[in-house]
């Protein structure tokens, strides 16, 4: 989480760092802050809140900064110290000549800052990110190279990070360096641009270089010199960053939320282009590495996520248990990090996230390869840190999601999950061709089904309007469609801050039957296939203590409209796609609810996209 950027050139800095800050918000949102090398001074600037406030704070600076060439900017989520003006980014040593951003967790900050206020640093703040001002402004005054301040400083400090560091007397000097955080190094025409994330650049350049930990670049406007940990001048790998400007635009639409929603069926013609050509015709999948032997030497398979991608991965477990017979657990990320798991080279891990920086699931794939296991990424980001530890990765391609709440990129996932099943399934001969060849087809019939859904929402808004003043609201499934209710409640819950939960419908009355009664809405996922009347059963045990109840159905019978009040029809579709089908319409459920409460849909309260920190 936070986000940084920083640049060195030629050009008006200001409006570079607040553009890129802008491009960041979706990795916190508040506070802000920028330093700037004035002519004889650096100046830093900061504010509490959206970044709106810091530009209007700027306002009252204009003359200040105009001419200034360098500079560093922060957008932060807080993790140590509330958002305040004192606890935003830059953080200053004691005389203030030194300013840096920090995006990430200093682990070891307590011991560090009881040593140097022993030593006479003063702190301002209650955050972490100050005790490196202290340490590298301590670690300068012994070198007075800002380089090797910056790798002594490193030296010290327990914990994760990418940093951007400026000091008074290097007037046209940024020096970055990382660990377990990401930072790239944008480059133009006698100018370097530093960032947490590539939106923050990409209006700017397509060329850049990926630092790895512990890397230390020095950037001035004539170049950029990368050294490792021992001060070794490496050679840095430029990549051409496969991105486009355009597509950080909102089209049209009020919220990129919204318009993430609307982007699923081409999300799902994507992931399919060059994977699944024709029904009779094998599934490629060419960055999967998975060989015959290997797949008959797998015991299981693990899953390993957060949140949305791990409603991902609980789906995955079902359609992976359901055609290639190979047991599959799921598993929070967060949770697999502390016990003791039972990980091996017959475990086949695989990974899901969006950004592909989740900190617990990062470290959860580290723990696993270290064991031993093949590693298989699925991921937005085939430029993330998870990207770059995989043994195996299928790229979701749903493209640059902006909204906090993950909508395309789970659909994304979802494919991802259908076309690795249906892959191995192939390899391994589990299941026929001929019912591998029908279920092809089904997939590729998915993007109209789910444009029908989107080109009549009259009932969803609806139930929208009926039902936003409510506090509490439930979902139940079962089967495949279980994590469906678990994702649905998550999305309605992020951004509307109603209370949801998602239930397994069979669990009701172990427990949850008791808090029904007539102010409760239950919304019922009843999609036709093995489960369908065993949840209409539930649906009636929840009617008869005068739930409102809601129905989500693919299915025609007449006695759904004496049970349910309302009812949101989506297209018929094969039992194993209903979570596709289903979701979209829940997706929209929450959005139209939340846009109704006027609530700040794409950036909701306390949360941030990249969640960075465990
Ligand atoms: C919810 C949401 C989060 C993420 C979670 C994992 O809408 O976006 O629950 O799914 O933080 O993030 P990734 O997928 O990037 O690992």
């Amino acid at each position: 989480m936070c986000g940084i950027v920083g640049y060195v050139g030629h050009k008006s800095v200001m409006d570079i760092l607040l553009d890129g800050l802008e491009q960041l918000e979706y990795r916190g949102y508040d506070s802000s802050g920028v330093a700037v090398m004035c002519e004889d001074e650096i100046k830093v600037y900061k504010a509490v809140g959206k970044l709106n406030n810091l530009r209007e704070e700027l306002q009252k600076h204009r003359g200040e900064f105009e001419k200034a060439t360098m500079g560093i900017g922060h957008i932060r989520w807080a993790t140590h110290g509330a958002p305040t003006v004192l606890n935003a980014h830059p953080h200053t040593c004691t005389c203030g000549n030194l300013v840096i951003v920090h995006n990430g967790i200093i682990e070891n900050y307590k011991e560090l800052r009881e040593a140097l206020s022993k030593e006479g640093c003063i702190f301002r703040s209650q955050t972490d990110t100050e005790v490196v001002a202290h340490l590298v402004a301590k670690k300068y005054a012994q070198t007075k190279d800002l380089a090797a301040a910056v790798r002594e400083a490193a030296k010290e400090i327990e914990g994760a990070y990418a940093l951007c560091v400026m000091h008074n007397d290097c007037k046209q000097t940024l020096v970055i360096t990382k660990r377990n955080a990401p930072l790239l190094v944008g480059i133009g025409e006698n100018e370097f641009f530093a960032a947490s994330d590539v939106p923050a650049i990409i209006k700017h350049t397509k060329k850049a270089v990926y630092l790895s930990d512990n890397q230390i670049a020095v950037l001035t406007p004539e170049k950029m010199v990368l050294t490792d940990a021992n001060g070794q001048e490496i050679k840095p790998k430029i990549e051409v960053l496969p991105w486009e400007p355009v597509a950080l635009s909102k089209m049209g639409y009020k919220h990129y939320m919204l318009k993430e929603i609307h982007e699923q069926p081409d999300v799902i013609r994507n992931i399919l282009v060059g994977k699944l050509h024709a029904p009779d015709e094998d599934i490629i999948l060419n960055e999967v590495k998975l060989t015959k032997e290997h797949l008959k030497n797998l015991n299981r398979i693990q899953i390993i996520a957060c949140g949305t991608s791990l409603h991902a991965a609980m789906i995955g477990k079902y359609v992976i248990e359901s055609y290639c017979g190979i047991a599959v657990d799921v598993e929070a990320s967060s949770e697999y990090i502390y016990r003791r798991n039972v990980t091996d080279e017959h475990t086949l891990v695989i990974g899901v996230s969006q950004s592909g920086e989740t900190a617990d699931t990062l470290t959860a794939i580290k723990q696993a390869k270290a064991k031993g296991s093949h590693i298989l990424i699925i991921t937005n980001r085939p430029d993330s840190a998870m990207a770059r530890e995989a043994d195996s990765l299928v790229p979701v391609n749903a493209g640059i999601e902006v909204s906090v709440a993950a909508t395309k990129s789970y659909t994304a996932q979802l494919m991802a999950f259908y076309l690795l099943a249906l892959y191995m399934a192939e390899i391994k001969a589990s299941a026929s061709k001929e019912e591998l060849a029908n279920l092809k087809t089904e997939l590729m019939l998915l993007p109209q089904k789910i444009e029908q859904i989107l080109a009549n929402t009259d009932s969803i808004q609806k139930c929208a309007r009926i039902y936003s003043s409510t506090k509490d609201f439930i979902f139940v499934a079962r089967g495949i469609n279980y994590p469906t209710a678990l994702e649905g409640a998550l999305k309605l819950k992020e951004i509307s801050y109603i209370n949801a939960t998602g239930y397994p419908a069979g669990e009701l009355k172990h427990g949850p039957i008791a808090m029904l009664d007539e102010t409760m809405p239950v919304l019922s996922i009843l999609m036709k296939g093995i489960v369908y009347e065993k949840l209409l059963s539930n649906s009636e045990e929840a009617k008869a203590r005068n739930a409102r109840m809601i129905a989500l159905t693919n299915s025609k019978d007449a006695k759904l409209d004496d049970l349910f009040e309302n009812i949101i029809r989506v297209p018929d579709v094969d039992e194993l796609f209903s979570p596709l089908v289903a979701i979209v319409p829940l997706q929209l459920l929450a959005y139209y609810i939340a846009e109704f409460l006027g609530k700040d849909v794409d950036q909701p309260r306390n949360l941030a996209k990249s969640v960075t920190v465990e």
